[in-house]
């Protein structure tokens, strides 16, 4: 690298700073009561995995495993991969440590970054953080509607709006093979209009053909066979039934016959949700049923369902809806003090905050009271605390009403109880 050179962050990488980690953490909170409130326990996983794991479980020819893997070899020679995203070690983790033989339903919830070779655009990033929710161990069709459930509550709890809640199935092992045979005979026999990447699924991943976006295959897939046309019996009655709970709870939905998810694992359900801002939008979250896959990665047969949501992407959505992050991080009052004595007190007067949970800010470089006005008032104090050489030998402090400009002198050792009575109001 030449020295002229300047080092910055990875394309589609991003630092997250102070000023945004106000959303992650609204996000945090709410995700980790919803789980709590559900009977979810939290896991964390090695970011990084046996890339074996990750073609097994994902599917060797989905555009994850074949486009999208950061991948690297050890100096022992094992080939690893970046996590692109959290089931398929979720699944590991699963096995690995015995939760098989645990009471089941199981389940787990995750936050953190995945990572993803993709190309980067709006919305679509390199590394990017998820959390998600993932239950073993139950069939019912009441699960998948409850997973449904979660996310429209989370979004809800942050106040977003406009959402749609896309739905489909892709059968089984039973109904699928049959409906793909379908699927690539009426095809192959408009293959001459297709796209370039549909002509290629035809033979590698033929129900992918089904999202392409690409203006020339669309009245294609218009006229070609659906899937929910050609479910078992077992799979037609599981969505039906997931269908029913879900008019239950009143969440809204549209059924996507061409809804069919990028990863390989999935049977029965799946279901994104999408901003309503067009076709350019990015799904927010996604997910379904994959009752092969604990198997597959060399656990018993256990069926599971869940599902995962971009924080970026829903950061991005509270951004342009005007949703405010948390305000845990804001400072509710701010210490002004002017001289050295006054600065020897307001320490020990700080602590008395502390321990009271009252978030206090302070400008101890500054000795101009009207700089440290200013600070107060960009950091949004309600109240600030002026104490200067006279207060401090008094033994006062004064309190400063950040709105109206009213002030009010009181005891030192009063002073937690009055502010904490005045942010009460
Ligand atoms: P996914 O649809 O690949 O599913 O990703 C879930 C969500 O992660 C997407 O809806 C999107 O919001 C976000 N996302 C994916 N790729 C990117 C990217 N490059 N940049 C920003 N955000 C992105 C899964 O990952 C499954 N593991 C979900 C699941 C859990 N299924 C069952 N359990």
């Amino acid at each position: 690298m030449s020295k002229k050179t300047k080092i910055q962050s990875l394309t589609g990488m991003h630092d997250i700073l102070p000023e945004d980690q106000k959303y992650y953490k609204k996000i945090y909170d709410i995700v980790s009561d919803i789980a709590c409130f559900y009977g979810f326990g939290k896991i964390d996983t090695p970011v990084l995995e046996d890339l074996e794991l990750f073609s097994k479980g994902i599917g060797a020819s989905t555009d994850v495993i074949k486009k999208e893997m950061y991948t690297l070899k050890t100096k022992g020679g094992d080939s690893l991969g970046l996590r692109p995203e959290w089931t398929t070690p979720i699944v590991r983790a699963y096995i690995q440590h015995g939760m098989q033989s645990l009471p089941q339903p199981l389940k787990l919830w995750y936050f953190g970054p995945c990572y993803r070779y993709e190309r980067p655009q709006a919305d679509r990033y390199r590394q990017f953080w998820q959390f998600g929710f993932e239950v073993f161990g139950e069939q019912s069709p009441v699960i998948d509607a409850q997973i449904i459930q979660i996310f429209h509550n989370i979004l809800k709890e942050l106040k977003l709006k406009d959402l749609m809640i896309e739905i489909n199935s892709i059968g089984d092992s039973n109904c699928r093979p049959y409906y793909k045979k379908l699927l690539s005979n009426y095809l192959k026999s408009r293959e001459s209009s297709l796209c370039v990447d549909c002509k290629r699924r035809i033979k590698e991943n033929v129900l992918r053909v089904l999202d392409c976006k690409e203006e020339k295959c669309q009245p294609i897939k218009t006229e070609a066979p659906q899937i929910l046309d050609h479910l078992c019996e077992e799979c037609h009655s599981h969505f039906k039934e997931v269908l029913e709970f879900l008019d239950e709870t009143g969440i809204p939905y549209t059924l996507n016959p061409y809804l069919v998810r990028g990863l390989d694992y999935y049977t029965k359900t799946v279901f994104e949700i999408f901003p309503e801002s067009g076709n350019e939008a990015k799904a927010l979250a996604g997910g379904g049923r994959y009752d092969k896959l604990v198997k597959l990665i060399g656990g018993k047969d256990v069926p599971a369902c869940g599902a995962a949501a971009g924080i970026e992407r829903i950061i991005s959505l509270m951004k342009a809806q005007g949703i405010e992050g948390s305000k845990d991080l804001e400072i509710q009052i701010f210490l002004a003090q002017l001289g050295g004595l006054a600065k020897r007190k307001s320490l020990s007067l700080l602590e008395d905050f502390r321990k009271s949970k009252i978030r206090v800010g302070e400008s101890f470089g500054r000795d101009s009271l009207k700089a440290q006005l200013n600070r107060a008032d960009k950091l949004g104090a309600k109240l600030t605390l002026i104490l200067g050489q006279k207060e401090a030998l008094d033994g006062v402090v004064i309190i400063r009403n950040m709105k109206t400009g009213s002030q009010e002198i009181v005891k030192l050792d009063k002073a937690v109880s009055v502010v904490k009575a005045k942010l009460k109001k």
